[in-house]
């Protein structure tokens, strides 16, 4: 049995790269020994990947991408389809989840400064990621039709009509129509199930290629491609496979034990994963008191509210949530700092990172609420620190009184 699966190997071995590929990759790809906690996220963001596809596969198979039937699809999936309230509570949890470690995922690069050289491109392609993810989440969320799907989608399409000139024009090419409608629906059901799923595949492979070119940084932020044994190992490497897949694997059951707790316990999150309004058909004669996109896009939408329109228009809004968004680009360039992990950081961007994680949530938290006059100014406050953290960052990033960076990796 043995000499059969050998020779198998060997055949296809002969025929397709393998092994080699298997050791490049896996076996003889070494992965810094001091990886922690945060180094759990990238792993787990392809766990809820392939969780979002399958369940979505099966979701597909039972909705009607209909403005007639996809809502009542829904609560068929959700009552008479077997499994099928598992299957829609599964993939509504994981979009939660998805930003949830992605935005922890991110965050571990701020703390070690994972996007200086050599990883600028890996997270040029991360942060395109972030946009493709935030486009399908946002199509996904008009599927089952609900009031909160189509006044979401209505409010963020028609901030395009605000851009000069070209704006009106420019909405009525997204919707397909003069308002959000069932052409609409049709489009964002074709781009959330196959464009966009594909694109994202595609650019989390360009992610992982170009993170295997660069190797891993780790919570010292040191290379450890700068001291290897004669054979070529780094001193500080341990192989992915087996050492890193396991410690992975201990953080994926102990994700699954709280993403089960959500789909079985609290599916809707008191409103946070599912808002109440949703379960709601759509109905365009009537507009929600209250509109607010789903958690993971408040920051942004805090931001578009708290600035000021000009002569009547909300484009510098729109314009500030678009920098907002896309500022993390420039990352790499801003950060002027002599070391990259936060452990040998000065007080100031400690300081600084502190603020913006503070800025971050209370403009999410602020998103959700009315806007209220002092809601208003609260968010204008922490949207100038938002901005502060990254325009002043090659000023306090330089001037910040670092400790020396360690040769090799701290950990014993
Ligand atoms: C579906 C989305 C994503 C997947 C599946 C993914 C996957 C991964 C994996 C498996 C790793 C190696 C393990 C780890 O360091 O945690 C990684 C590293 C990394 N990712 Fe992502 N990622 C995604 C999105 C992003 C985004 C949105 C960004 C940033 C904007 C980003 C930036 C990075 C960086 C800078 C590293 C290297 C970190 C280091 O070595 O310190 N990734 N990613």
């Amino acid at each position: 049995m043995m000499n059969l699966l050998k020779g198998l190997l060997a055949w296809v071995d002969a025929r397709f790269p393998l092994v080699s590929t298997w050791k490049a990759h896996l076996s003889e790809y070494y992965a810094p020994k001091n990886f922690n906690f945060w180094y759990f996220f990238g792993g787990l963001a392809l766990l809820v990947l392939v969780i979002q596809i399958l369940s979505g596969i099966f979701l597909t198979m039972n909705y009607k991408p209909d403005a007639l039937f996809a809502f009542t699809s829904v609560e068929y999936i959700m009552r008479d389809v077997q499994w099928g309230w598992l299957l829609r509570y599964i993939h509504s949890t994981g979009a939660s989840m998805f930003f949830i470690v992605i935005y922890l995922h991110m965050f571990r690069g701020l703390m070690y400064g994972s996007y200086r050289k050599p990883r600028e491109l890996l997270w040029i392609i991360g942060m395109i990621i972030y946009l493709a993810l935030m486009g399908e989440a946002f199509m996904g969320y008009l599927l089952p039709w609900g009031q909160m799907s189509f006044w979401g989608a209505q409010v963020i399409v028609n901030l395009f009509s605000s851009v000069p000139f070209v704006g009106p024009d420019l909405a009525i090419m997204i919707r397909g129509d003069f308002v959000v409608s069932d052409i609409t629906l049709n489009r964002f059901f074709a781009l959330h199930v196959v464009a966009i799923p594909l694109v994202l595949v595609l650019i989390i492979v360009a992610h992982l290629v170009a993170l295997h070119e660069v190797g891993s940084n780790n919570p010292d932020g040191v290379e450890i491609k700068k001291h290897k044994h004669n054979n070529g190992v780094p001193m500080d490497g341990v192989a992915f496979f087996p050492y890193m897949v396991v410690k992975d694997g201990v953080a994926a059951v102990a994700f699954l034990m709280v993403f089960s707790a959500v789909v079985f316990f609290a599916p809707d999150m008191g409103g946070y994963f599912l808002e109440y309004n949703n379960f709601v058909p759509a109905n365009p004669m009537k507009t929600p008191e209250h509109i607010a996109p789903v958690w993971y896009f408040t920051p942004y939408y805090a931001i578009l509210r708290a600035v000021p329109p000009m002569f009547g228009s909300q484009f510098p809004g729109v314009v500030a949530m678009g920098v907002a968004t896309v500022i993390f680009f420039a990352l790499p360039w801003l950060d002027r700092g002599p070391v990259k992990s936060i452990r040998y950081r000065g007080p100031i961007y400690k300081t600084f990172l502190a603020a913006f994680v503070v800025s971050f949530v209370g403009l999410g938290y602020l998103g959700l609420m009315p806007a209220t006059p002092t809601y208003t100014l609260i968010s204008r406050i922490l949207a100038v620190v938002y901005f502060a953290f990254f325009f002043l960052m090659p000023w306090y990033t330089k001037i910040d009184a670092c400790k020396p960076e360690p040769d090799r990796v701290t950990s014993k």
